[in-house]
Protein backbone atom coordinates (compact mmCIF):
# COMPACT_ATOMS: atom_id res chain seq x y z
CA UNK A 1 0.00 0.00 0.00
CA UNK A 2 1.36 3.68 -1.28
CA UNK A 3 1.76 5.46 2.13
CA UNK A 4 -0.58 8.71 2.50
CA UNK A 5 1.23 11.90 3.25
CA UNK A 6 -1.33 14.28 4.64
CA UNK A 7 -0.41 17.77 4.61
CA UNK A 8 -1.90 20.11 7.52
CA UNK A 9 -1.46 24.02 6.37
CA UNK A 10 -3.45 24.80 9.89
CA UNK A 11 -4.24 29.13 9.61
CA UNK A 12 -1.47 29.24 7.27
CA UNK A 13 -0.45 31.43 5.35
CA UNK A 14 -1.16 34.65 5.57
CA UNK A 15 -2.06 35.44 1.96
CA UNK A 16 -3.13 33.42 -1.00
CA UNK A 17 -0.21 34.62 -2.72
CA UNK A 18 2.20 32.28 -0.49
CA UNK A 19 -0.18 29.79 -0.97
CA UNK A 20 -0.01 29.59 -4.45
CA UNK A 21 3.48 29.65 -4.27
CA UNK A 22 3.83 27.06 -2.02
CA UNK A 23 1.37 24.99 -4.44
CA UNK A 24 2.96 25.34 -7.51
CA UNK A 25 6.07 24.28 -6.18
CA UNK A 26 4.49 21.33 -4.57
CA UNK A 27 2.78 20.69 -7.50
CA UNK A 28 6.04 20.27 -9.79
CA UNK A 29 8.15 18.40 -7.21
CA UNK A 30 5.24 16.08 -7.03
CA UNK A 31 5.12 15.06 -10.87
CA UNK A 32 8.43 12.88 -9.90
CA UNK A 33 6.73 10.60 -6.87
CA UNK A 34 4.38 7.60 -7.65
CA UNK A 35 5.07 5.88 -4.57
CA UNK A 36 3.03 8.12 -2.17
CA UNK A 37 -0.51 9.62 -1.94
CA UNK A 38 -0.07 13.56 -1.13
CA UNK A 39 -3.35 15.31 0.55
CA UNK A 40 -3.10 18.69 0.75
CA UNK A 41 -5.27 20.74 3.24
CA UNK A 42 -4.91 24.06 3.21
CA UNK A 43 -7.22 26.67 5.10
CA UNK A 44 -11.07 26.68 3.61
CA UNK A 45 -11.07 29.77 1.75
CA UNK A 46 -7.71 28.74 -0.50
CA UNK A 47 -9.30 25.63 -1.89
CA UNK A 48 -11.43 26.73 -4.76
CA UNK A 49 -7.90 28.02 -5.98
CA UNK A 50 -6.13 24.59 -6.00
CA UNK A 51 -7.21 22.35 -8.92
CA UNK A 52 -4.25 19.62 -8.44
CA UNK A 53 -3.48 18.29 -11.91
CA UNK A 54 -1.56 15.25 -10.51
CA UNK A 55 -3.59 11.77 -9.79
CA UNK A 56 -1.50 11.90 -6.54
CA UNK A 57 -2.57 14.93 -4.99
CA UNK A 58 -6.14 15.20 -3.53
CA UNK A 59 -7.55 17.67 -1.57
CA UNK A 60 -8.86 17.60 1.89
CA UNK A 61 -10.37 20.15 4.40
CA UNK A 62 -9.49 20.93 8.17
CA UNK A 63 -12.76 20.51 9.14
CA UNK A 64 -16.27 20.56 8.36
CA UNK A 65 -20.21 20.73 10.00
CA UNK A 66 -21.99 18.21 11.09
CA UNK A 67 -25.34 19.69 8.34
CA UNK A 68 -25.74 19.63 4.79
CA UNK A 69 -27.13 22.82 4.69
CA UNK A 70 -29.30 25.96 6.16
CA UNK A 71 -29.06 28.35 9.12
CA UNK A 72 -25.52 28.02 10.68
CA UNK A 73 -23.72 31.03 9.81
CA UNK A 74 -19.63 30.38 8.97
CA UNK A 75 -20.04 26.84 8.87
CA UNK A 76 -18.89 25.04 5.75
CA UNK A 77 -20.90 21.03 4.75
CA UNK A 78 -19.14 18.46 3.65
CA UNK A 79 -21.77 18.58 0.25
CA UNK A 80 -19.69 22.22 -0.11
CA UNK A 81 -16.29 20.79 0.32
CA UNK A 82 -17.11 17.51 -1.87
CA UNK A 83 -18.24 20.17 -4.62
CA UNK A 84 -15.15 21.76 -4.76
CA UNK A 85 -13.09 18.25 -5.19
CA UNK A 86 -12.03 17.62 -2.14
CA UNK A 87 -11.87 14.07 -1.16
CA UNK A 88 -10.42 14.66 2.73
CA UNK A 89 -11.96 15.96 5.73
CA UNK A 90 -9.56 16.03 9.04
CA UNK A 91 -11.92 15.85 11.76
CA UNK A 92 -11.43 15.82 15.73
CA UNK A 93 -8.12 17.76 15.49
CA UNK A 94 -6.25 18.51 18.67
CA UNK A 95 -6.45 22.04 18.53
CA UNK A 96 -10.05 22.40 17.42
CA UNK A 97 -10.72 20.05 20.88
CA UNK A 98 -8.60 22.75 22.67
CA UNK A 99 -9.58 25.78 20.89
CA UNK A 100 -13.33 25.18 20.46
CA UNK A 101 -14.31 22.66 22.92
CA UNK A 102 -15.18 19.84 20.61
CA UNK A 103 -16.01 16.99 22.17
CA UNK A 104 -16.68 13.39 20.82
CA UNK A 105 -19.81 13.94 20.08
CA UNK A 106 -19.91 16.59 17.52
CA UNK A 107 -16.59 14.75 16.22
CA UNK A 108 -18.69 11.79 16.20
CA UNK A 109 -21.80 13.88 14.20
CA UNK A 110 -18.87 15.50 11.72
CA UNK A 111 -17.98 11.71 10.74
CA UNK A 112 -21.06 10.41 9.89
CA UNK A 113 -22.17 13.49 7.65
CA UNK A 114 -18.60 13.62 6.31
CA UNK A 115 -19.14 9.82 5.79
CA UNK A 116 -22.51 10.80 4.09
CA UNK A 117 -21.45 13.04 1.50
CA UNK A 118 -18.32 10.74 0.23
CA UNK A 119 -15.65 12.30 2.36
CA UNK A 120 -12.46 10.43 3.65
CA UNK A 121 -12.30 11.70 7.41
CA UNK A 122 -9.16 11.85 8.77
CA UNK A 123 -9.92 11.59 12.57
CA UNK A 124 -7.42 12.35 14.66
CA UNK A 125 -7.05 10.91 18.45
CA UNK A 126 -4.58 11.66 20.70
CA UNK A 127 -3.50 11.40 24.38
CA UNK A 128 -2.25 14.90 26.44
CA UNK A 129 0.72 15.42 28.12
CA UNK A 130 -0.90 14.56 31.18
CA UNK A 131 -3.04 11.73 30.16
CA UNK A 132 0.03 10.62 29.29
CA UNK A 133 1.92 10.86 32.19
CA UNK A 134 -0.96 9.69 34.21
CA UNK A 135 -0.97 6.08 32.45
CA UNK A 136 -4.63 6.86 30.97
CA UNK A 137 -3.26 6.66 27.08
CA UNK A 138 -4.99 3.33 26.14
CA UNK A 139 -8.04 4.28 27.88
CA UNK A 140 -8.45 7.44 26.21
CA UNK A 141 -7.37 6.38 22.93
CA UNK A 142 -9.74 3.33 22.73
CA UNK A 143 -12.87 6.14 24.12
CA UNK A 144 -11.89 8.58 21.23
CA UNK A 145 -12.15 5.60 19.04
CA UNK A 146 -15.53 4.34 20.47
CA UNK A 147 -17.66 7.63 21.07
CA UNK A 148 -16.26 8.99 17.66
CA UNK A 149 -17.53 6.03 15.80
CA UNK A 150 -20.44 5.25 17.89
CA UNK A 151 -23.82 4.86 15.50
CA UNK A 152 -21.41 4.55 12.20
CA UNK A 153 -22.39 1.10 10.17
CA UNK A 154 -19.40 -1.18 9.25
CA UNK A 155 -20.06 -0.70 6.18
CA UNK A 156 -19.74 2.84 6.25
CA UNK A 157 -16.12 3.20 7.57
CA UNK A 158 -14.21 1.78 4.84
CA UNK A 159 -13.29 5.41 3.98
CA UNK A 160 -12.18 6.11 7.61
CA UNK A 161 -8.70 7.19 8.32
CA UNK A 162 -7.10 7.24 11.82
CA UNK A 163 -4.30 9.59 12.81
CA UNK A 164 -2.74 9.01 15.81
CA UNK A 165 -1.21 12.21 17.14
CA UNK A 166 -0.19 12.77 20.87
CA UNK A 167 -1.57 16.25 21.89
CA UNK A 168 2.12 16.62 23.39
CA UNK A 169 4.64 16.11 20.03
CA UNK A 170 2.11 18.74 17.92
CA UNK A 171 4.10 21.45 16.69
CA UNK A 172 7.04 21.39 19.76
CA UNK A 173 9.72 19.43 18.03
CA UNK A 174 9.21 16.15 20.45
CA UNK A 175 8.23 13.67 18.50
CA UNK A 176 6.62 10.21 20.16
CA UNK A 177 9.35 7.72 20.18
CA UNK A 178 9.08 5.37 17.62
CA UNK A 179 8.43 1.80 19.15
CA UNK A 180 5.97 4.08 21.41
CA UNK A 181 4.02 5.14 18.50
CA UNK A 182 4.14 1.89 16.86
CA UNK A 183 2.81 0.18 20.00
CA UNK A 184 -0.26 3.24 19.94
CA UNK A 185 -0.74 2.33 16.17
CA UNK A 186 -1.28 -1.39 17.10
CA UNK A 187 -3.66 -0.38 19.94
CA UNK A 188 -5.55 1.04 17.29
CA UNK A 189 -5.90 -1.55 15.02
CA UNK A 190 -6.72 -4.08 17.75
CA UNK A 191 -9.47 -1.88 18.97
CA UNK A 192 -11.09 -1.66 15.35
CA UNK A 193 -10.60 -5.36 14.87
CA UNK A 194 -11.83 -5.76 18.12
CA UNK A 195 -15.65 -3.83 16.79
CA UNK A 196 -15.85 -3.99 13.69
CA UNK A 197 -13.37 -7.58 12.24
CA UNK A 198 -9.72 -8.30 11.14
CA UNK A 199 -11.40 -7.57 7.22
CA UNK A 200 -12.08 -3.89 7.94
CA UNK A 201 -9.72 -2.92 10.08
CA UNK A 202 -7.04 -4.00 7.56
CA UNK A 203 -8.73 -1.77 5.13
CA UNK A 204 -8.22 1.41 7.83
CA UNK A 205 -5.49 3.73 7.43
CA UNK A 206 -3.60 4.40 10.32
CA UNK A 207 -0.87 7.47 9.93
CA UNK A 208 1.37 9.19 12.82
CA UNK A 209 1.31 12.93 13.14
CA UNK A 210 3.03 14.99 15.78
CA UNK A 211 6.40 16.99 14.92
CA UNK A 212 6.87 15.01 11.91
CA UNK A 213 10.30 16.21 9.59
CA UNK A 214 12.63 14.35 6.95
CA UNK A 215 15.03 13.33 9.64
CA UNK A 216 12.32 11.07 11.25
CA UNK A 217 9.37 10.27 8.91
CA UNK A 218 10.87 7.13 7.37
CA UNK A 219 10.90 5.25 10.84
CA UNK A 220 7.49 6.02 11.15
CA UNK A 221 6.44 4.56 7.88
CA UNK A 222 9.27 1.77 7.43
CA UNK A 223 9.74 0.86 11.19
CA UNK A 224 6.29 1.36 13.40
CA UNK A 225 4.54 0.40 9.64
CA UNK A 226 1.92 3.26 9.81
CA UNK A 227 0.08 3.55 6.65
CA UNK A 228 0.72 7.53 6.22
CA UNK A 229 1.93 10.51 8.42
CA UNK A 230 -0.38 13.87 8.93
CA UNK A 231 2.12 16.65 9.00
CA UNK A 232 1.85 19.85 9.93
CA UNK A 233 4.26 22.83 10.56
CA UNK A 234 6.80 20.57 8.00
CA UNK A 235 4.47 20.97 5.87
CA UNK A 236 4.70 24.70 4.63
CA UNK A 237 7.81 24.30 3.65
CA UNK A 238 7.37 22.64 0.17
CA UNK A 239 11.12 21.27 0.04
CA UNK A 240 11.08 20.07 3.15
CA UNK A 241 7.93 18.14 2.61
CA UNK A 242 8.67 17.38 -0.57
CA UNK A 243 11.92 15.30 1.29
CA UNK A 244 9.57 13.71 3.44
CA UNK A 245 7.64 12.39 1.10
CA UNK A 246 10.26 11.15 -0.83
CA UNK A 247 11.85 9.42 2.60
CA UNK A 248 8.73 7.27 2.65
CA UNK A 249 8.62 5.84 -0.90
P1 LIG B 1 3.07 19.26 13.53
O1 LIG B 1 1.47 19.19 13.47
O2 LIG B 1 3.59 18.42 12.41
O3 LIG B 1 3.40 20.72 13.36
O4 LIG B 1 3.47 18.73 14.86
C1 LIG B 1 0.80 18.01 13.19
C2 LIG B 1 -0.68 18.25 13.22
O5 LIG B 1 -1.15 19.04 14.02
O6 LIG B 1 -1.43 17.65 12.44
Amino acid sequence: MKPLIVANWKMNPKTLKEAKTIFSFLERGIKTIKKAGIVLCPPFLYIPSFNPKNSNLALGAQDCFFENEGAFTGEISPFQLKDLKCRYVILGHSERRKHLKEGSEIINEKVKKALEAGLAPILCIGESLEQREGNKTIEVLKEQIKQSLKGISKKKLKKLIIAYEPVWAIGTGNPCPVSEAQSMGLLVKKTLSDSYGKALSEEIKILYGGSVDSENAFFYIKEALFDGLLVGGASLDPKEFLKIVRSVC
